[in-house]
């Protein structure tokens, strides 16, 4: 019996999916990557020059752009198709152009006989996800969105800066959409274990911090400054994503927030959001079932009739 490698598939050779692959090859976490895009000479192109890095990474790694067939074997396949936000977009607008990308990939998956996990980015990244997995009924614990693993690394970037705390001895997660009506359920936000209320009211002179209203705007237009700014973003997300890679492969049982099928958990029915999930080699392992105040449930389900709202449009 021959060893199986690791190996990926990535819809999509963007900004975005060109450096999922380049961390794969850093962290060594894949053996092989297949790029898909409709502009098969950009995938060719990324994955040359990924193969010009690879005498200097920890190991050797393959990557190409490759045809529906050599989906078949991935373990892993990853959306990361689309374009990236155009100026006064939020992600919500950007649902029609994704939608119509996901019906021209979707085939496609379907041919290729792939039956692994599926981690899919591109937004509205809750409402897409949803999206495959009902056009392909995917098995709901063999389908992630990268969800707001990203929102939780820019808030733990917002608190860590004013806090003056390393981010890893924070727990600080936001749920619900990745875009504008995410909330931060800073009844759970801690520092080694302790409610950050309680570090905050006992050493005012020493932790303080931007009001909280103010910290979820900064998270929230975060990425739409950077989109501005550079044109895109790219490190963070799939950065995030690449963890993800890292729990499913290393069967780590991580707690990670990112956007799963909820269907009970937090009362709510039949629909993708982000929470805290535990995350293994079979993919969704098991959801974490914050208790919320009133106050933060609200916010929570408001977000939740946000995606459900659009998730139903995207079925029109
Ligand atoms: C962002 C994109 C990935 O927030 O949605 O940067």
């Amino acid at each position: 019996m021959s060893i199986k490698t690791r190996k990926i598939g990535i819809i999509g050779a963007g900004n975005v999916g060109s450096h999922l692959a380049l961390q794969f090859a850093v962290q060594g976490l894949a053996d092989e990557v297949v790029f898909y895009d409709i502009n098969h000479d950009k995938a060719t192109g990324e994955s040359l020059d990924l193969l010009d890095a690879v005498s200097y990474q920890p190991h050797h790694f393959e990557a190409y752009a490759g045809t529906v067939d050599d989906m078949k074997d991935a373990d892993i396949l990853i959306n990361a198709s689309g374009r990236p936000r155009l100026q006064g977009q939020n992600r919500l607008d950007m649902m029609n152009s994704a939608v119509d990308t996901s019906k021209e990939f979707l085939p496609i998956i379907e041919k290729s006989g792939f039956d692994g996990i599926i981690i899919s980015i591109s937004n509205p990244c809750d409402i897409i996800a949803e999206y495959l997995q009902y056009k392909l009924d995917w098995p709901k614990q063999k389908i992630i969105g990268s969800g707001t693993a990203l929102d939780s690394a820019r808030l733990q970037m917002q608190l860590s800066t004013q806090l003056k705390i390393n981010r890893r001895s924070l727990t600080a997660y936001l749920l619900g959409e990745h875009g504008d009506s995410s909330m931060i359920p800073w009844s759970h936000v801690t520092v080694a274990g302790k409610p950050i209320d309680e570090l905050l009211a006992e050493k005012p002179d020493v932790y303080h911090m931007d009001s909280k209203d103010e910290i979820l705007r900064k998270v929230h237009e975060e990425g739409t400054w950077e989109n501005s700014m550079k044109g895109c973003t790219e490190f963070g997300v799939s950065s995030a994503t690449a963890e993800l890679v890292r729990a499913i492969y290393h069967d780590e049982h991580k707690i990670l927030p990112c956007s799963v099928y909820l269907d009970g958990p937090y009362g709510i029915k039949d629909s993708f959001a982000s929470v805290p999930v535990k995350i293994g080699k079979d993919g969704v392992e098991d959801i974490i079932e914050l208790h919320l105040t009133d106050e933060e449930n609200e916010e929570f389900q408001k977000s939740i009739k946000v995606l459900k709202e659009h998730f139903a449009r995207a079925l029109k």
